[in-house]
Formats: C-alpha cells, structure tokens, sequence
C-alpha cells in the first residue's frame, strides 16, 4: 500500500479547514451535511474541532458502485433534517467529475438553505468537467483511485486512516 498522505498531515490539514469554518461560521445557525459513505470519518474529525453550535446531516449519493468506474447519481436525502432557512455546510471526500458536488448543492438549495458552502477533503487534479469550485479543499491529488480515512474500493479500507493508492492502481 502506497501512502499518498500520512495521518498527520490530514491531522494538520483538517485543523487548517476547522479554523477557516470557526471564522467563516461565527454567528450562523449552521447545519454540516455530510456525503455518505465517504465523508463520515472526514465529518467525524471535522465536527469535532468546529466550536459554533450547528446540526449535522447525512445526504447519501452514489456513483460509484463496488468499482472505480462511475455510474447514474442516485440521491436519498431520507436521513436530512430540516434545512429550510438553515446556512449549509456540504462535506464530501474527494472532487472528482464535480457531478456529485453541483447537483447536491442545487438539491440543498431547492430544499430551502438560505447557502451552500462545500468542502472537500480531495480534490483530483485535471478531472473536473462539471465547473465546481470548492470553498475549502483539504488536499489536490493526482489522478490515482485513492482509499483510506472514509474512501473505499468495494466497500473496504474506510477505516485506513491515512489515505493511500492500492498497490495495482485499478484506474
Ligand atoms: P464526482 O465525479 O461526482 O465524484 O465528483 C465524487 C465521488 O466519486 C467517488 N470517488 C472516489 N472514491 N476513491 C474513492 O474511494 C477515489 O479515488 C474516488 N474518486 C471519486 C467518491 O464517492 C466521491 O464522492
């Protein structure tokens, strides 16, 4: 298993991100959206180091499934609170196409929060083809399928928790 970032470096990266959120965030009734699966241990770090009372939802949306390869966007906002007149906070694990990104935020938007900031962990360079510009990025990446603290291949190494390249890169 290649490392690609070590523990302490998101350590410091997520710190960095959770500063930038106190200040930006002061004074609002937030609500922090997490995208599932992936960004649950990015979530779980960040909310921790967030010192502004806000709520914390999950949004599930999946393209890819078992694989690398990506498929139709399936949305379910079933476990979301009320958002409505709430300023949002969108968590994902990496950026990639911007798919995921651009059509939640129209999604969260439509369901009545007053503004979607986004945040993700990574960011892979050169792969946007949807324009999406991230209010706070953790880290840019290579084009590399990457697994580890929340990112999977088939459902495995979420709980790695530092974010690595499988040895037979399967992209
Ligand atoms: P889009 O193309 O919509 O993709 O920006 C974002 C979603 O794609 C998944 N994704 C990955 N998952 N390793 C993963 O485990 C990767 O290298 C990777 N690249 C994209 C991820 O679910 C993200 O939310």
């Amino acid at each position: 298993m290649d490392v690609l970032i070590p523990e302490a470096e998101i350590r410091r990266r997520v710190d960095a991100i959770a500063a930038e959120v106190n200040r930006d965030f002061a004074g609002r009734p937030f609500t922090v959206i997490g995208i599932l699966t992936g960004s649950l241990v990015f979530l779980a770090d960040l909310i921790r180091l967030i010192e502004h009372p806000h709520q914390i939802g999950l949004i599930q949306a999946s393209s890819y499934r078992g694989g690398t390869t990506s498929g139709t966007l399936v949305v379910n906002d079933g476990l979301l609170p009320d958002i409505k007149g709430r300023h949002v906070l969108l968590l994902d694990d990496i950026l990639d196409t911007g798919q995921t990104l651009s059509r939640l935020v129209e999604h969260l938007l439509h369901k009545g929060a007053v503004s979607v900031k986004t945040c993700v962990l990574l960011r892979k360079i050169g792969r946007q083809t949807i324009p999406c510009e991230p209010d706070y990025t953790g880290f840019s990446i290579p084009n590399k399928f990457v697994i580890g603290y929340g990112l999977d291949f088939a459902d495995d190494y979420r709980h790695l928790p530092f974010i690595g390249v499988l040895p037979d890169d399967p992209k």
